[in-house]
């Protein structure tokens, strides 16, 4: 197993009927911002039953924080929370508001030019740099992205989707009540589930290091997922089921899996790019990359592959090689039930346009992906053009 530091502070609030815990948790004498999305947590309701939880603190609301937030719409809560002295930040949204609201906090503290904090890519932004940031809390709607409890957020500024990190940047707390899911449309319920899975294959197909504890829970995480993601899709109300849902995509991005073992993130990195340029939902380009990632990196992932072919997917007969291909076919097939499309032409997206995505890599510096930094640009057009 690799050295590693683990450290998560926070505070998870699971169930039905919790937002009255937001009570206990915000300050009594803090002045909040609660920010959120396009409005479905508005017309939900949520909205009004959060400020109700709030009770007699000055609360102030910002809306409109896009899928893939932007920069632009980012920098205008973070006037608000100068002019209005707001001392503690309440996301109700899914991974976009979450990150969009990391990012408020980060860039509200920060003296400079806050495009600065897009520089750091997958590394944690040094404490000299930002050692400061407005704390705050979630509320959940959408289980994906693990943003409910990890101190990463992707955020979108023109032509590029930059991953921000920052040891200070974790929610103080989160309520994750799957009820609050159930209003979610099936493209993102389906979204949701694949986003999960492809976070666990990032930490757990790489290769073998003896973390015998965190592949147990990352093969329990998958195995979970593709146990419930037909349910949870089909049946939005089925509270059990949506509850394993929404605990799955917390723990498989909130560092536990994560910890002394190799990470890949190619799959992640390269689908940024098909969301910039495409349009493509994060989720459906991560469904795109990764059966044709492990295709082309077979050979790297071999002893990882095998095993996820047999724990995972219980593929106990045949050649190696034919272990991996049925456990690729079966991922693909896996995301395919769910609704997801695994091929990029399915997206309106020819072959011809991949050189534009190799150029947009290349213009992010993304030259070097992968657990052994070894995916130059011509192997990620290899991917992109077997993910056709
Ligand atoms: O904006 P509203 O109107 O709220 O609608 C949203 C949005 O259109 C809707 N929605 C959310 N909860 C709902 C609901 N509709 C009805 N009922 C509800 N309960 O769903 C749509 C998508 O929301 P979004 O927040 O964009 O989805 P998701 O949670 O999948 O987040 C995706 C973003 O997270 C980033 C992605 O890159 C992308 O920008 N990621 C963040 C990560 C992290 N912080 O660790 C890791 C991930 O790999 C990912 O990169
Ligand atoms: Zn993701």
């Amino acid at each position: 197993m690799l050295n590693f530091d683990f450290y998560n502070p926070t505070h998870i609030i699971f169930g039905k009927d919790r937002l009255q815990s937001i009570d206990m948790h915000v300050p009594a004498d803090a002045t909040v911002l609660i920010t959120y999305g396009g409005g479905s947590a508005k017309k939900s309701g949520l909205i009004d039953k959060v400020k109700t939880a709030l009770g007699n603190r000055k609360v102030y609301e910002f809306g409109g924080i896009e899928p893939n937030p932007r920069y632009e719409t980012l920098v205008k809560a973070v006037e608000i929370v100068r002019s209005e002295n707001i001392d503690f930040l309440l996301a109700v949204g899914g991974g976009s508001v979450i990150d969009g609201t990391k990012f408020i906090s980060l860039a509200f503290c920060y003296e400079g030019d806050s495009r600065d904090l897009l520089k750091y890519g997958l590394a944690p932004i040094p404490f000299e740099v930002a050692g400061k940031t407005v704390p705050f809390g979630t509320v959940l709607t959408l289980p994906a992205t693990g943003s409910e409890m990890n101190n990463g957020a992707s955020i979108s500024y023109k032509q590029g989707k930059y991953p921000v990190m920052s040891m200070l940047n974790y929610p103080k707390f989160s309520i994750l009540d799957p009820t609050l899911t159930f209003t979610l449309p099936k493209i993102q319920v389906a979204n949701g589930v694949v986003d999960a899975f492809v976070h666990t294959t990032e930490q757990y197909l790489t290769f073998p290091v003896n973390g015998m504890v965190q592949d147990r829970m990352a093969e329990g995480i998958l195995q979970t997922l593709i146990e419930i993601g037909e349910t949870t899709v089909a049946e939005p109300e089925n509270y059990d089921v949506r509850a394993n849902h929404v605990w799955s995509a917390t723990l498989a991005l909130n560092g536990l899996i994560g910890a002394g073992v190799p990470q890949d993130w190619a799959t992640h990195m390269i689908g940024n790019e098909l969301t910039v340029l495409f349009g493509i939902d994060h989720a459906q380009t991560v469904a795109i990359v990764l059966p044709s990632l492990l295709e082309v990196r077979r050979e790297q992932k071999r002893t990882k592959l095998l095993q996820y072919a047999e724990r995972v997917w219980h593929i106990e007969s045949g050649s190696e090689e034919e272990k991996i291909d049925l456990a690729i076919q079966k991922t693909r097939e896996f995301f395919e039930s769910l609704g997801i499309k695994t091929h990029l032409s399915q997206y309106g997206v020819e072959a011809d346009k991949i050189p534009v995505v190799i150029e947009q890599l290349k213009a992010h510096g993304i030259t070097a992906l992968s657990e052994t930094g070894d995916i130059t640009l011509d192997i990620s057009q290899k991917i992109l053009e077997n993910a056709m």
